[in-house]
């Protein structure tokens, strides 16, 4: 199992973002005692593994509400499988087998419009793999890296469909979305689809990675004005 936490990396999350945002992570464990009735219901549906990854992500991102002053609401499954978060907030849950990290930012002005956080752990990809989520730019450019770069291609990718499944209302391909700079901790991004085009413009996301010995964490949220 690994052992390091993901975000130990993150001495300032904020600063790290370029947001007010509150991260945490906890060691995946049989959290359903601290599940809601609700939340419980649809935990009841999933084996003993699931039920964990469930409980643990649900804790993390109610423990992050609670600190900002928030009661203990129930965060309910949207038919898309994100999660309904309260009134004022917005968030993402991302775990592996081993770690669940969740991510809480309030609404308003001069924050963000939507925000989507990936773990996964540090592996390489295969190149049978690589092709099914890179586009062909980014499999040239991918060439020669044979370490965590085509993983944080992938969690990044992850990241920016949860930041963006929920508004644009439908599933976002792979090859939908092209990015670079991903040797750089702020990669940028170009959508290759006329749809993604007109829901959002691609200059008001920022990317985030952070590379650790064990995992590859990724953050990608909307600003809600341009700047
Ligand atoms: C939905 C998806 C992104 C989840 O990622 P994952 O690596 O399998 O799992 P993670 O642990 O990182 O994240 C799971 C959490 O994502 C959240 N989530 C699920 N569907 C979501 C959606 N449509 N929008 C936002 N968040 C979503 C949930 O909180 C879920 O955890 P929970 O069910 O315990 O609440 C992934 O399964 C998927 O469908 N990917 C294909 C689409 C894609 O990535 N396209 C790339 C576009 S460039």
């Amino acid at each position: 199992m690994p052992i390091e936490n993901p975000i130990d990396a993150l001495s300032n999350p904020s600063e790290w973002a370029g947001l007010p945002v509150s991260i945490t992570a906890r060691a995946v464990e049989d959290c359903t005692v601290d599940l809601h009735p609700d939340e419980l219901s649809l935990a009841s549906r999933f084996g003993a593994k699931r039920s964990n990854t469930f409980s643990s992500g649900r804790k993390c991102a109610r423990d992050l509400l609670i600190s900002l002053g928030q009661p203990a609401v129930p965060l309910p499954r949207a038919d898309d499988g994100s999660i309904v978060w309260p009134q004022g907030f917005m968030g993402s849950v991302s775990h592996t087998d081993h770690w669940a990290v969740a991510a809480v930012a309030r609404k308003g002005p001069g924050t963000a419009k939507a925000l989507g956080i990936d773990l996964e752990p540090r592996q390489v990809l295969s190149s049978r793999l690589l092709s099914k989520i890179a586009t062909e730019a980014e499999q040239l450019a991918l060439e020669k890296e044979k370490d965590w770069q085509g993983i944080a291609l992938f969690s990044l990718k992850e990241s920016l469909y949860k930041c963006l499944r929920p508004s644009f209302g439908k599933f976002i391909r792979f090859h939908d979305v092209e990015l670079s700079g991903l040797d750089t901790p702020q990669p940028t991004i170009k959508f290759c689809s006329q749809e993604l085009i007109s829901h959002c413009d691609s200059k008001d996301l920022e990317l985030r990675l952070s590379i650790t010995a064990e995992h590859v964490f990724s953050m990608v949220w909307w600003r809600a004005e341009s700047v």
